[in-house]
This record gives C-alpha cells, sequence and structure tokens, in this order.
C-alpha cells in the first residue's frame, strides 16, 4: 500500500508547521514568509522571550495574513522537556503541525588538535541530537493527527565541503550527520509502514511484536546553505573572511537570509510531493567549483 499523491489538497493548508531556531536570522526571516503565505508558525528558540521589535513585526505580518504566531521557549537538546513543549503546543495550535523547518545550530572554531571534547560534544549535541529530537517530536505530533507532513532540516554546504579558512571540524561533521540524518528518516517515515512490498512488518522489524502502524507519510528533505550574513557567521565576519568567501562562489557575495524563503517553502509544500531524502544546496555555487 503506498499513499497517494495529495493532489486535491488546498494550498492554504500547506504550510502548518514549527520553526525551531525560531529567533535566528535564517528562522524568524523563514517563519515570517511562512505566515505571509497563509501557514500559522510556532517559532521555538532558547531565549525565554522573543526580541520584542522581532515580535511585533511577526505579529503584524500575521494579522495582515490572517494567520498566527506563537513562541515558545526551546532548548532543542533537552529531551525531557521536548514533550512538555510539545504538549502546550498542541493545546494552542488551529491546525495539526504539517511541517517543521529545524535552523537551531551553532558553530565553533578550535583547530581539531586542541578542540575541548566537550566544546565537540556540545556541538554535536545541538546541531545533530538536538534536530534529531525535535523531528521525533514533530513526527508524533503529524503521526497522532494522521497528517502528512514535509520537515526541512537546515544542513549546510559545509556538509559537503570544509570551509576554506575557519578550523570547524564539529560543525561540519555535525552537517554532514544531517545529511544522512534526513535520508534515515525520510525511509522510515515515507512509507506507511516503512517496509518494502513483499516483505512483512515483522521482517523488517524483528523486534516489534505488533504489527507497525501505517501513518500518513512524512518527507525529510536538507538545505544546505553557503554562507549566509546573519549572526552564526558574525566572527568570520568581523575578521574580514566574507572577502574571501566572496571568492570562493559564483555569485561573487554571501547570501541573505531572504534567499532561503522559496527554498523552504518549495520543499514544504506540495509542490515538491515527490521530493524526500534529498539535499537542496543553496550556495552560490560554492559546491560545484
Ligand atoms: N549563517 C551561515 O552562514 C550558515 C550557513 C550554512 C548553514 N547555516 C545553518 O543555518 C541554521 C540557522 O542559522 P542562522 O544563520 O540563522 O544562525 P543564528 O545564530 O542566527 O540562528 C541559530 C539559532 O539557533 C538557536 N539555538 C542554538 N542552540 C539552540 C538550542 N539548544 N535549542 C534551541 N535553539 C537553539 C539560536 O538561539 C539561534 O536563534 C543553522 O543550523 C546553521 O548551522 C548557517
Amino acid at each position: 500500500m503506498t499513499y497517494p499523491a495529495p493532489v486535491d489538497l488546498p494550498t492554504k493548508d500547506l504550510f502548518r508547521l514549527d520553526v525551531s531556531g525560531g529567533a535566528g536570522g535564517v528562522g524568524t526571516t523563514v517563519g515570517k514568509a511562512i505566515l505571509e503565505i497563509g501557514g500559522d508558525v510556532v517559532f521555538a528558540d532558547m531565549p525565554p522571550s522573543p526580541n520584542p521589535d522581532t515580535w511585533k513585526t511577526i505579529e503584524d505580518i500575521a494579522a495582515a495574513s490572517g494567520t498566527k504566531a506563537w513562541y515558545h521557549q526551546l532548548n532543542v537538546t533537552d529531551a525531557d522537556s521536548i514533550p512538555q513543549v510539545f504538549n502546550t503546543i498542541r493545546e494552542e495550535i488551529r491546525f495539526p503541525l504539517r511541517g517543521l523547518v529545524a535552523c537551531a545550530g551553532i558553530s565553533g572554531e578550535c583547530d581539531a588538535c586542541d578542540y575541548p571534547a566537550e566544546v565537540f560534544r556540545k556541538i554535536v549535541d545541538v546541531n545533530l541530537t538536538g534536530t534529531f529530537l525535535v523531528t521525533q517530536a514533530v513526527a508524533k505530533e503529524m503521526h497522532a493527527s494522521k497528517v502528512t507532513g514535509s520537515m526541512v532540516l537546515i544542513a549546510s554546504m559545509s556538509g559537503w565541503v570544509t570551509n576554506r579558512g575557519i578550523n570547524t571540524a564539529p560543525y561540519n561533521a555535525s552537517k554532514s550527520a544531517i545529511h544522512q540524518l534526513a535520508r534515515s528518516l525520510a525511509a522510515e517515515w515515507g512509507h506507511p509502514q516503512n517496509v518494502f512490498p513483499g516483505r512483512t512488518p515483522g521482517d523488517a522489524n524483528p523486534n516489534l511484536e505488533e504489527e507497525r502502524k501505517a501513518y500518513p507519510p512524512i518527507r525529510v528533505n536538507t538545505i544546505s546553505p553557503g554562507h549566509i550574513a546573519t549572526p552564526i557567521a558574525g566572527a568570520a565576519i568581523q575578521r574580514g573572511l566574507v572577502d574571501q568567501w566572496k571568492k570562493q562562489n559564483m555569485l561573487g557575495r554571501i547570501s541573505q537570509p531572504e534567499e532561503f524563503r522559496a527554498p523552504v517553502l518549495f520543499l514544504l509544500a506540495e509542490g515538491s510531493s515527490y521530493m524526500t531524502g534529498a539535499d537542496l544546496r543553496v550556495d552560490g555555487g560554492h559546491c560545484a567549483w
């Protein structure tokens, strides 16, 4: 059994989602874009409350678009508190969660020989484990609501190539892992029973005594941005590295957060209904050189 192509879904219902890392440069910008196009958005990030000026803009956009926005404090590495946050979110949202944009991420620069183990672990914890924990929570919501969904995990071109002039081994490794995480989750959540025709759920899942439940498919894709002018790149920008980076891509400049609106909307929407387990590189041609 496969799930039919969602050809009849109204366009206005395509973007119900959660943006983790929602107060960051990319998260705020794509969240606003989703509101503008007709989707409600739950922003989630570390600070107890959002920046008041940013939040005012978000609320103005939501009011003008007939959409709604919420903010929740969420530490993506805190496995115990994530279910509690989603219990609250479930009570307040108007429609089931249909999408996730996972933006939360940190970086850090240090020569590999000197990289402190605890800092390495922290970067992997936020970027990889944190992303996984949020996808897990959102998948459970989608399964419980019996809706199809689309998840967009913000990886990086640093998952494909190594940044020149900046030593960020754990960051780069964590972003490669995001690509593989997305492929793995896409495989598990894309097919209603995560089995291939001809195999029984019991064969595929020897540890399961009961037959695996069938759920509508969730697509999982990644976006791999090139350099973006946001706070995470702040230290490198201050050191003048941007002038070097500009020369390393085919467009001769680094990108702005706004340039990720369309790629995110495309992957969330049913226009990409046959895309899963894929990576969309949005890097000004950096990796193609
Ligand atoms: N800026 C770039 O050059 C660039 C390039 C490629 C990929 N990316 C990726 O894009 C994504 C968004 O980054 P950005 O450029 O908007 O940076 P940003 O620093 O503006 O945003 C990152 C957000 O993640 C949040 N965050 C950090 N730890 C968290 C935690 N434990 N729980 C919840 N939230 C947490 C931060 O509070 C922040 O709001 C990141 O995954 C980043 O790795 C950025």
